[in-house]
């Protein structure tokens, strides 16, 4: 018997058995109002973290050992990988990832009933009776369709290793990232459902929802840009977003919480799209639990993979679930979310909020219809017709344009309704400084309507936002004789969200400014040279100077070849490059790309080895990505201003006044 399986197998177990309890306990809590049995539920609560906390750190353990009695350790881990990426296997596979998706989110959940359960006397026992429905559901799988601790029939003297495309450090953080945004959505998910069946449909649960929604926001955005990183730095095909299934699946549930941080707001302040927020919050959990299900069942491979895989069907019946009961629920309170005020004026703050919500609504339909377009086109003609980039492109790109646009447009627009007067003092230099820095652009010889359009969008959040920060200062400078450093940081001590919030927006405004760099104007060279032969790519020469085996001995790599390239300035040598590809001892088949990124502010070089033959002629693919480190760069600034949001909503806020600029946080109602 071997020890560490079986205690983690039991440990699964249990943890599911404890997960029933929770909700039996809260139920008959809530019922007979027992005080006693509301805490035995939320304990079991934490006791489901603590033994999945067992159960990962038992399979950690047998994959840092080498245990190939295990099969999941035989399958995705080998003797000879280094420890880092044995640590990385631990989330591979479908076993390791599931096991990883149900301990992090009882992980969330623990925390959850730890800080906000309490502070929610009037929807305690609904959310925990919820939270434990919701992990029995995954724990199920992870028990019995997906075990991690199943046995190999026969234990192999040594592993097959990680699938050649995950054997790279970014395994180390990318799908942690990703796993733990899709699975916290179940949070806000559970705030919103706890609402409904107490029939609390005030503001109180969206104050409750924010911060874990916008933790969940901030740790899936990163996760999808990490995802981005990894496909440019490893994948070698020139660029970091494919519109792959799996990256639609990723990126859908991150678009009705954007929405959801914007619709709050209106709540929050006018009272309004109380229904809505509901609706997007349990979008953004449908559409986690329908990734998951997606990345799993093989589902966009082919229709009919459904029976290939064990738990692909389950995870539909999951995804049924969380709608039926999402449904039923809406429409049982339905009558009680009336608006407490009605609209005032369409130019108004909340025009441009509502609105963000449908763009967002309206791309993650576009990208759900595209991911199930090979579906539906099987079933319905027979033909299995897949879109790719250039649907997106055509449909979500101009979606993309108008979400840029809003952004600005809202940040300037006031709340309730604008005099003309003010309007006009806002919307001037904005304008000005945008119609300005867009000539610029033509006259530097941008000429691509799209680009222009976009780079003008962004352009006008920047500024947008920029003056948003010098008027916040200068009238709390005013208002409390501050040092103008003390006064931009009281701004966002004042009001953090606010704030916050408009340096994603500049985050946002610099990657669309790369994306459309890099998409618009990057440039293709292949090349096919012999050893000493130069080319010229992106203004240098370059010179190929030969190939060459390396054998590092790792990871289950046979060898890296890689074709080394000296890149000039004249007679300056500005690198030598080294792209190439990496074949593995037990994947003779899958062979993968080597790519060397040389960067700098203004452009990437990136190059990666197509192929050769005997003679050691060699296919280069050079391309130069225009902007590209912007894209890092603003994804940076997008976390920053995520984090800096990040802080709890002061008292009960005050609509802004629409005759003057006042001091952020001081205003009227
Ligand atoms: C589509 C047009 C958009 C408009 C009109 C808009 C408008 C706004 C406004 C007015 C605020 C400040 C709210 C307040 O006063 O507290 C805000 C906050 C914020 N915005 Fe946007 N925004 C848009 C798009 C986006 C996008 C695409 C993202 C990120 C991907 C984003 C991320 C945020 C975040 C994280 C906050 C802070 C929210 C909070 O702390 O609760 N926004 N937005």
């Amino acid at each position: 018997m071997n020890f560490v399986a079986t205690l983690g197998a039991s440990a699964l177990v249990v943890s599911l058995a404890c997960a029933l309890v929770a909700i039996a306990a809260s139920v008959y809590g809530h019922r007979a109002g027992r005080r006693d049995a509301l805490a035995m539920g939320r304990r079991a609560i934490y006791a489901v973290a603590a033994l999945n906390t067992l159960a990962i750190s038992l399979l950690a353990y047998a994959l840092l050992t080498d245990d190939f009695s295990i099969a999941h350790v035989a399958s995705v881990s080998s003797s000879n990988m280094q420890t880092h990426m044995k640590w990385a296997s631990l989330w591979s596979g479908q076993p390791g990832s599931l096991l990883f998706w149900t301990w992090m989110m009882s992980v969330w959940m623990a925390a959850f009933v730890r800080i906000t359960v309490p502070k929610i006397p009037w929807g305690a026992p609904h959310a925990v009776a919820t939270a434990g429905a919701i992990i029995a559901s995954f724990l199920f799988a992870s028990a019995f369709f997906a075990s991690p601790f199943r046995m190999s029939p026969v234990t192999p003297a040594d592993g097959q290793g990680l699938n050649p495309l995950l054997v790279d450090p970014g395994m180390l953080i990318h799908p942690p990232f990703l796993l733990t945004g899709l699975v916290s959505t179940a949070i806000p998910f559970i705030v919103g459902a706890a609402a409904l069946m107490a029939g609390k449909i005030d503001n109180a649960w969206i104050r409750h929802a924010r911060g874990w929604a916008l933790g969940s926001f901030l740790v899936l955005s990163i996760g999808n840009v990490l995802g981005g990183w990894w496909a440019y730095t490893v994948l070698g095909w020139g660029g970091y977003w494919g519109w792959d299934p799996v990256e639609n699946s990723a990126i859908l549930p991150l678009l009705p919480l954007v929405g959801f941080l914007h619709a709050l707001v209106v709540q929050e302040r006018r009272g309004m799209l109380k229904a809505w927020n509901l609706v997007l919050v349990l979008a953004a959990f449908a559409l986690a639990v329908f990734g998951t299900f997606n990345v799993r069942s093989g589902l966009v491979a082919s229709v009919h993979s459904f029976a290939q895989s064990e738990v692909g069907p389950y995870f539909l019946v999951l995804v049924g679930m969380v709608l039926v009961a999402s449904v039923v629920l809406m429409v049982w309170r339905l009558p009680r979310m009336h608006s407490d005020y009605e609209f005032e004026s369409l130019v108004s703050r909340e025009t441009s909020l509502i609105l963000n919500t449908y763009v967002m609504v309206a791309i993650a339909l576009v990208v759900l219809g595209g991911t199930l377009f090979p579906v539906f086109s099987e079933l319905f003609r027979d033909v299995r017709i897949t879109v790719g980039p250039p649907f997106y492109n055509d449909v979500a790109g101009p979606l993309l344009l108008i979400m840029v646009l809003l952004m600005g447009i809202g940040t300037i627009l006031p709340w309730r309704k604008a005099a003309p007067g003010l309007l006009q003092r806002r919307f001037a230099a904005p304008v000005l400084a945008t119609l300005v820095a867009t000539a610029a652009l033509f006259v530097l010889g941008v000429r691509d309507v799209f680009a222009i359009a976009t780079l003008a969008a962004a352009i006008l959040v920047i500024v947008a936002s920029l003056r948003e920060y010098a008027v916040g200062t200068k009238a709390l400078r005013t208002a409390r004789g501050a040092s103008w450093p003390a006064a931009f940081g009281g701004i966002f001590n004042r009001d953090p969200s606010r704030y916050g919030g408009y340096l994603v927006h500049i985050g946002v405004a610099v990657m669309a400014i790369s994306v459309v760099a890099t998409n618009v104007y990057q440039e293709q060279h292949r090349v096919v040279v012999s050893p000493g032969e130069t080319f010229e790519a992106g203004g240098y020469t370059m010179r190929f100077e030969d190939l060459v085996v390396r054998r590092p001995g790792v990871d289950g790599i046979e060898s890296d070849i890689v074709a080394q390239v000296t890149i000039l300035d004249g007679d300056r040598v500005v690198d030598v490059m080294e792209p190439g590809r990496r074949f593995f001892t037990n994947f003779p088949d899958q062979p993968t790309a080597i790519v060397d990124v040389e960067g700098n502010l203004q452009r990437d070089l990136y190059m990666f080895v197509q192929g050769w033959d005997e003679d050691r002629l060699t296919e280069l693919q050079v391309f130069v990505n225009p902007l590209q480190q912007w894209l890092w760069i603003g994804s940076g600034i997008f976390v920053a201003g995520g984090l800096l949001a990040f802080a709890p909503f002061r008292a009960p806020r005050r609509v802004e006044v629409t005759a003057t600029e006042t001091p952020p946080g001081t205003q009227p109602a």
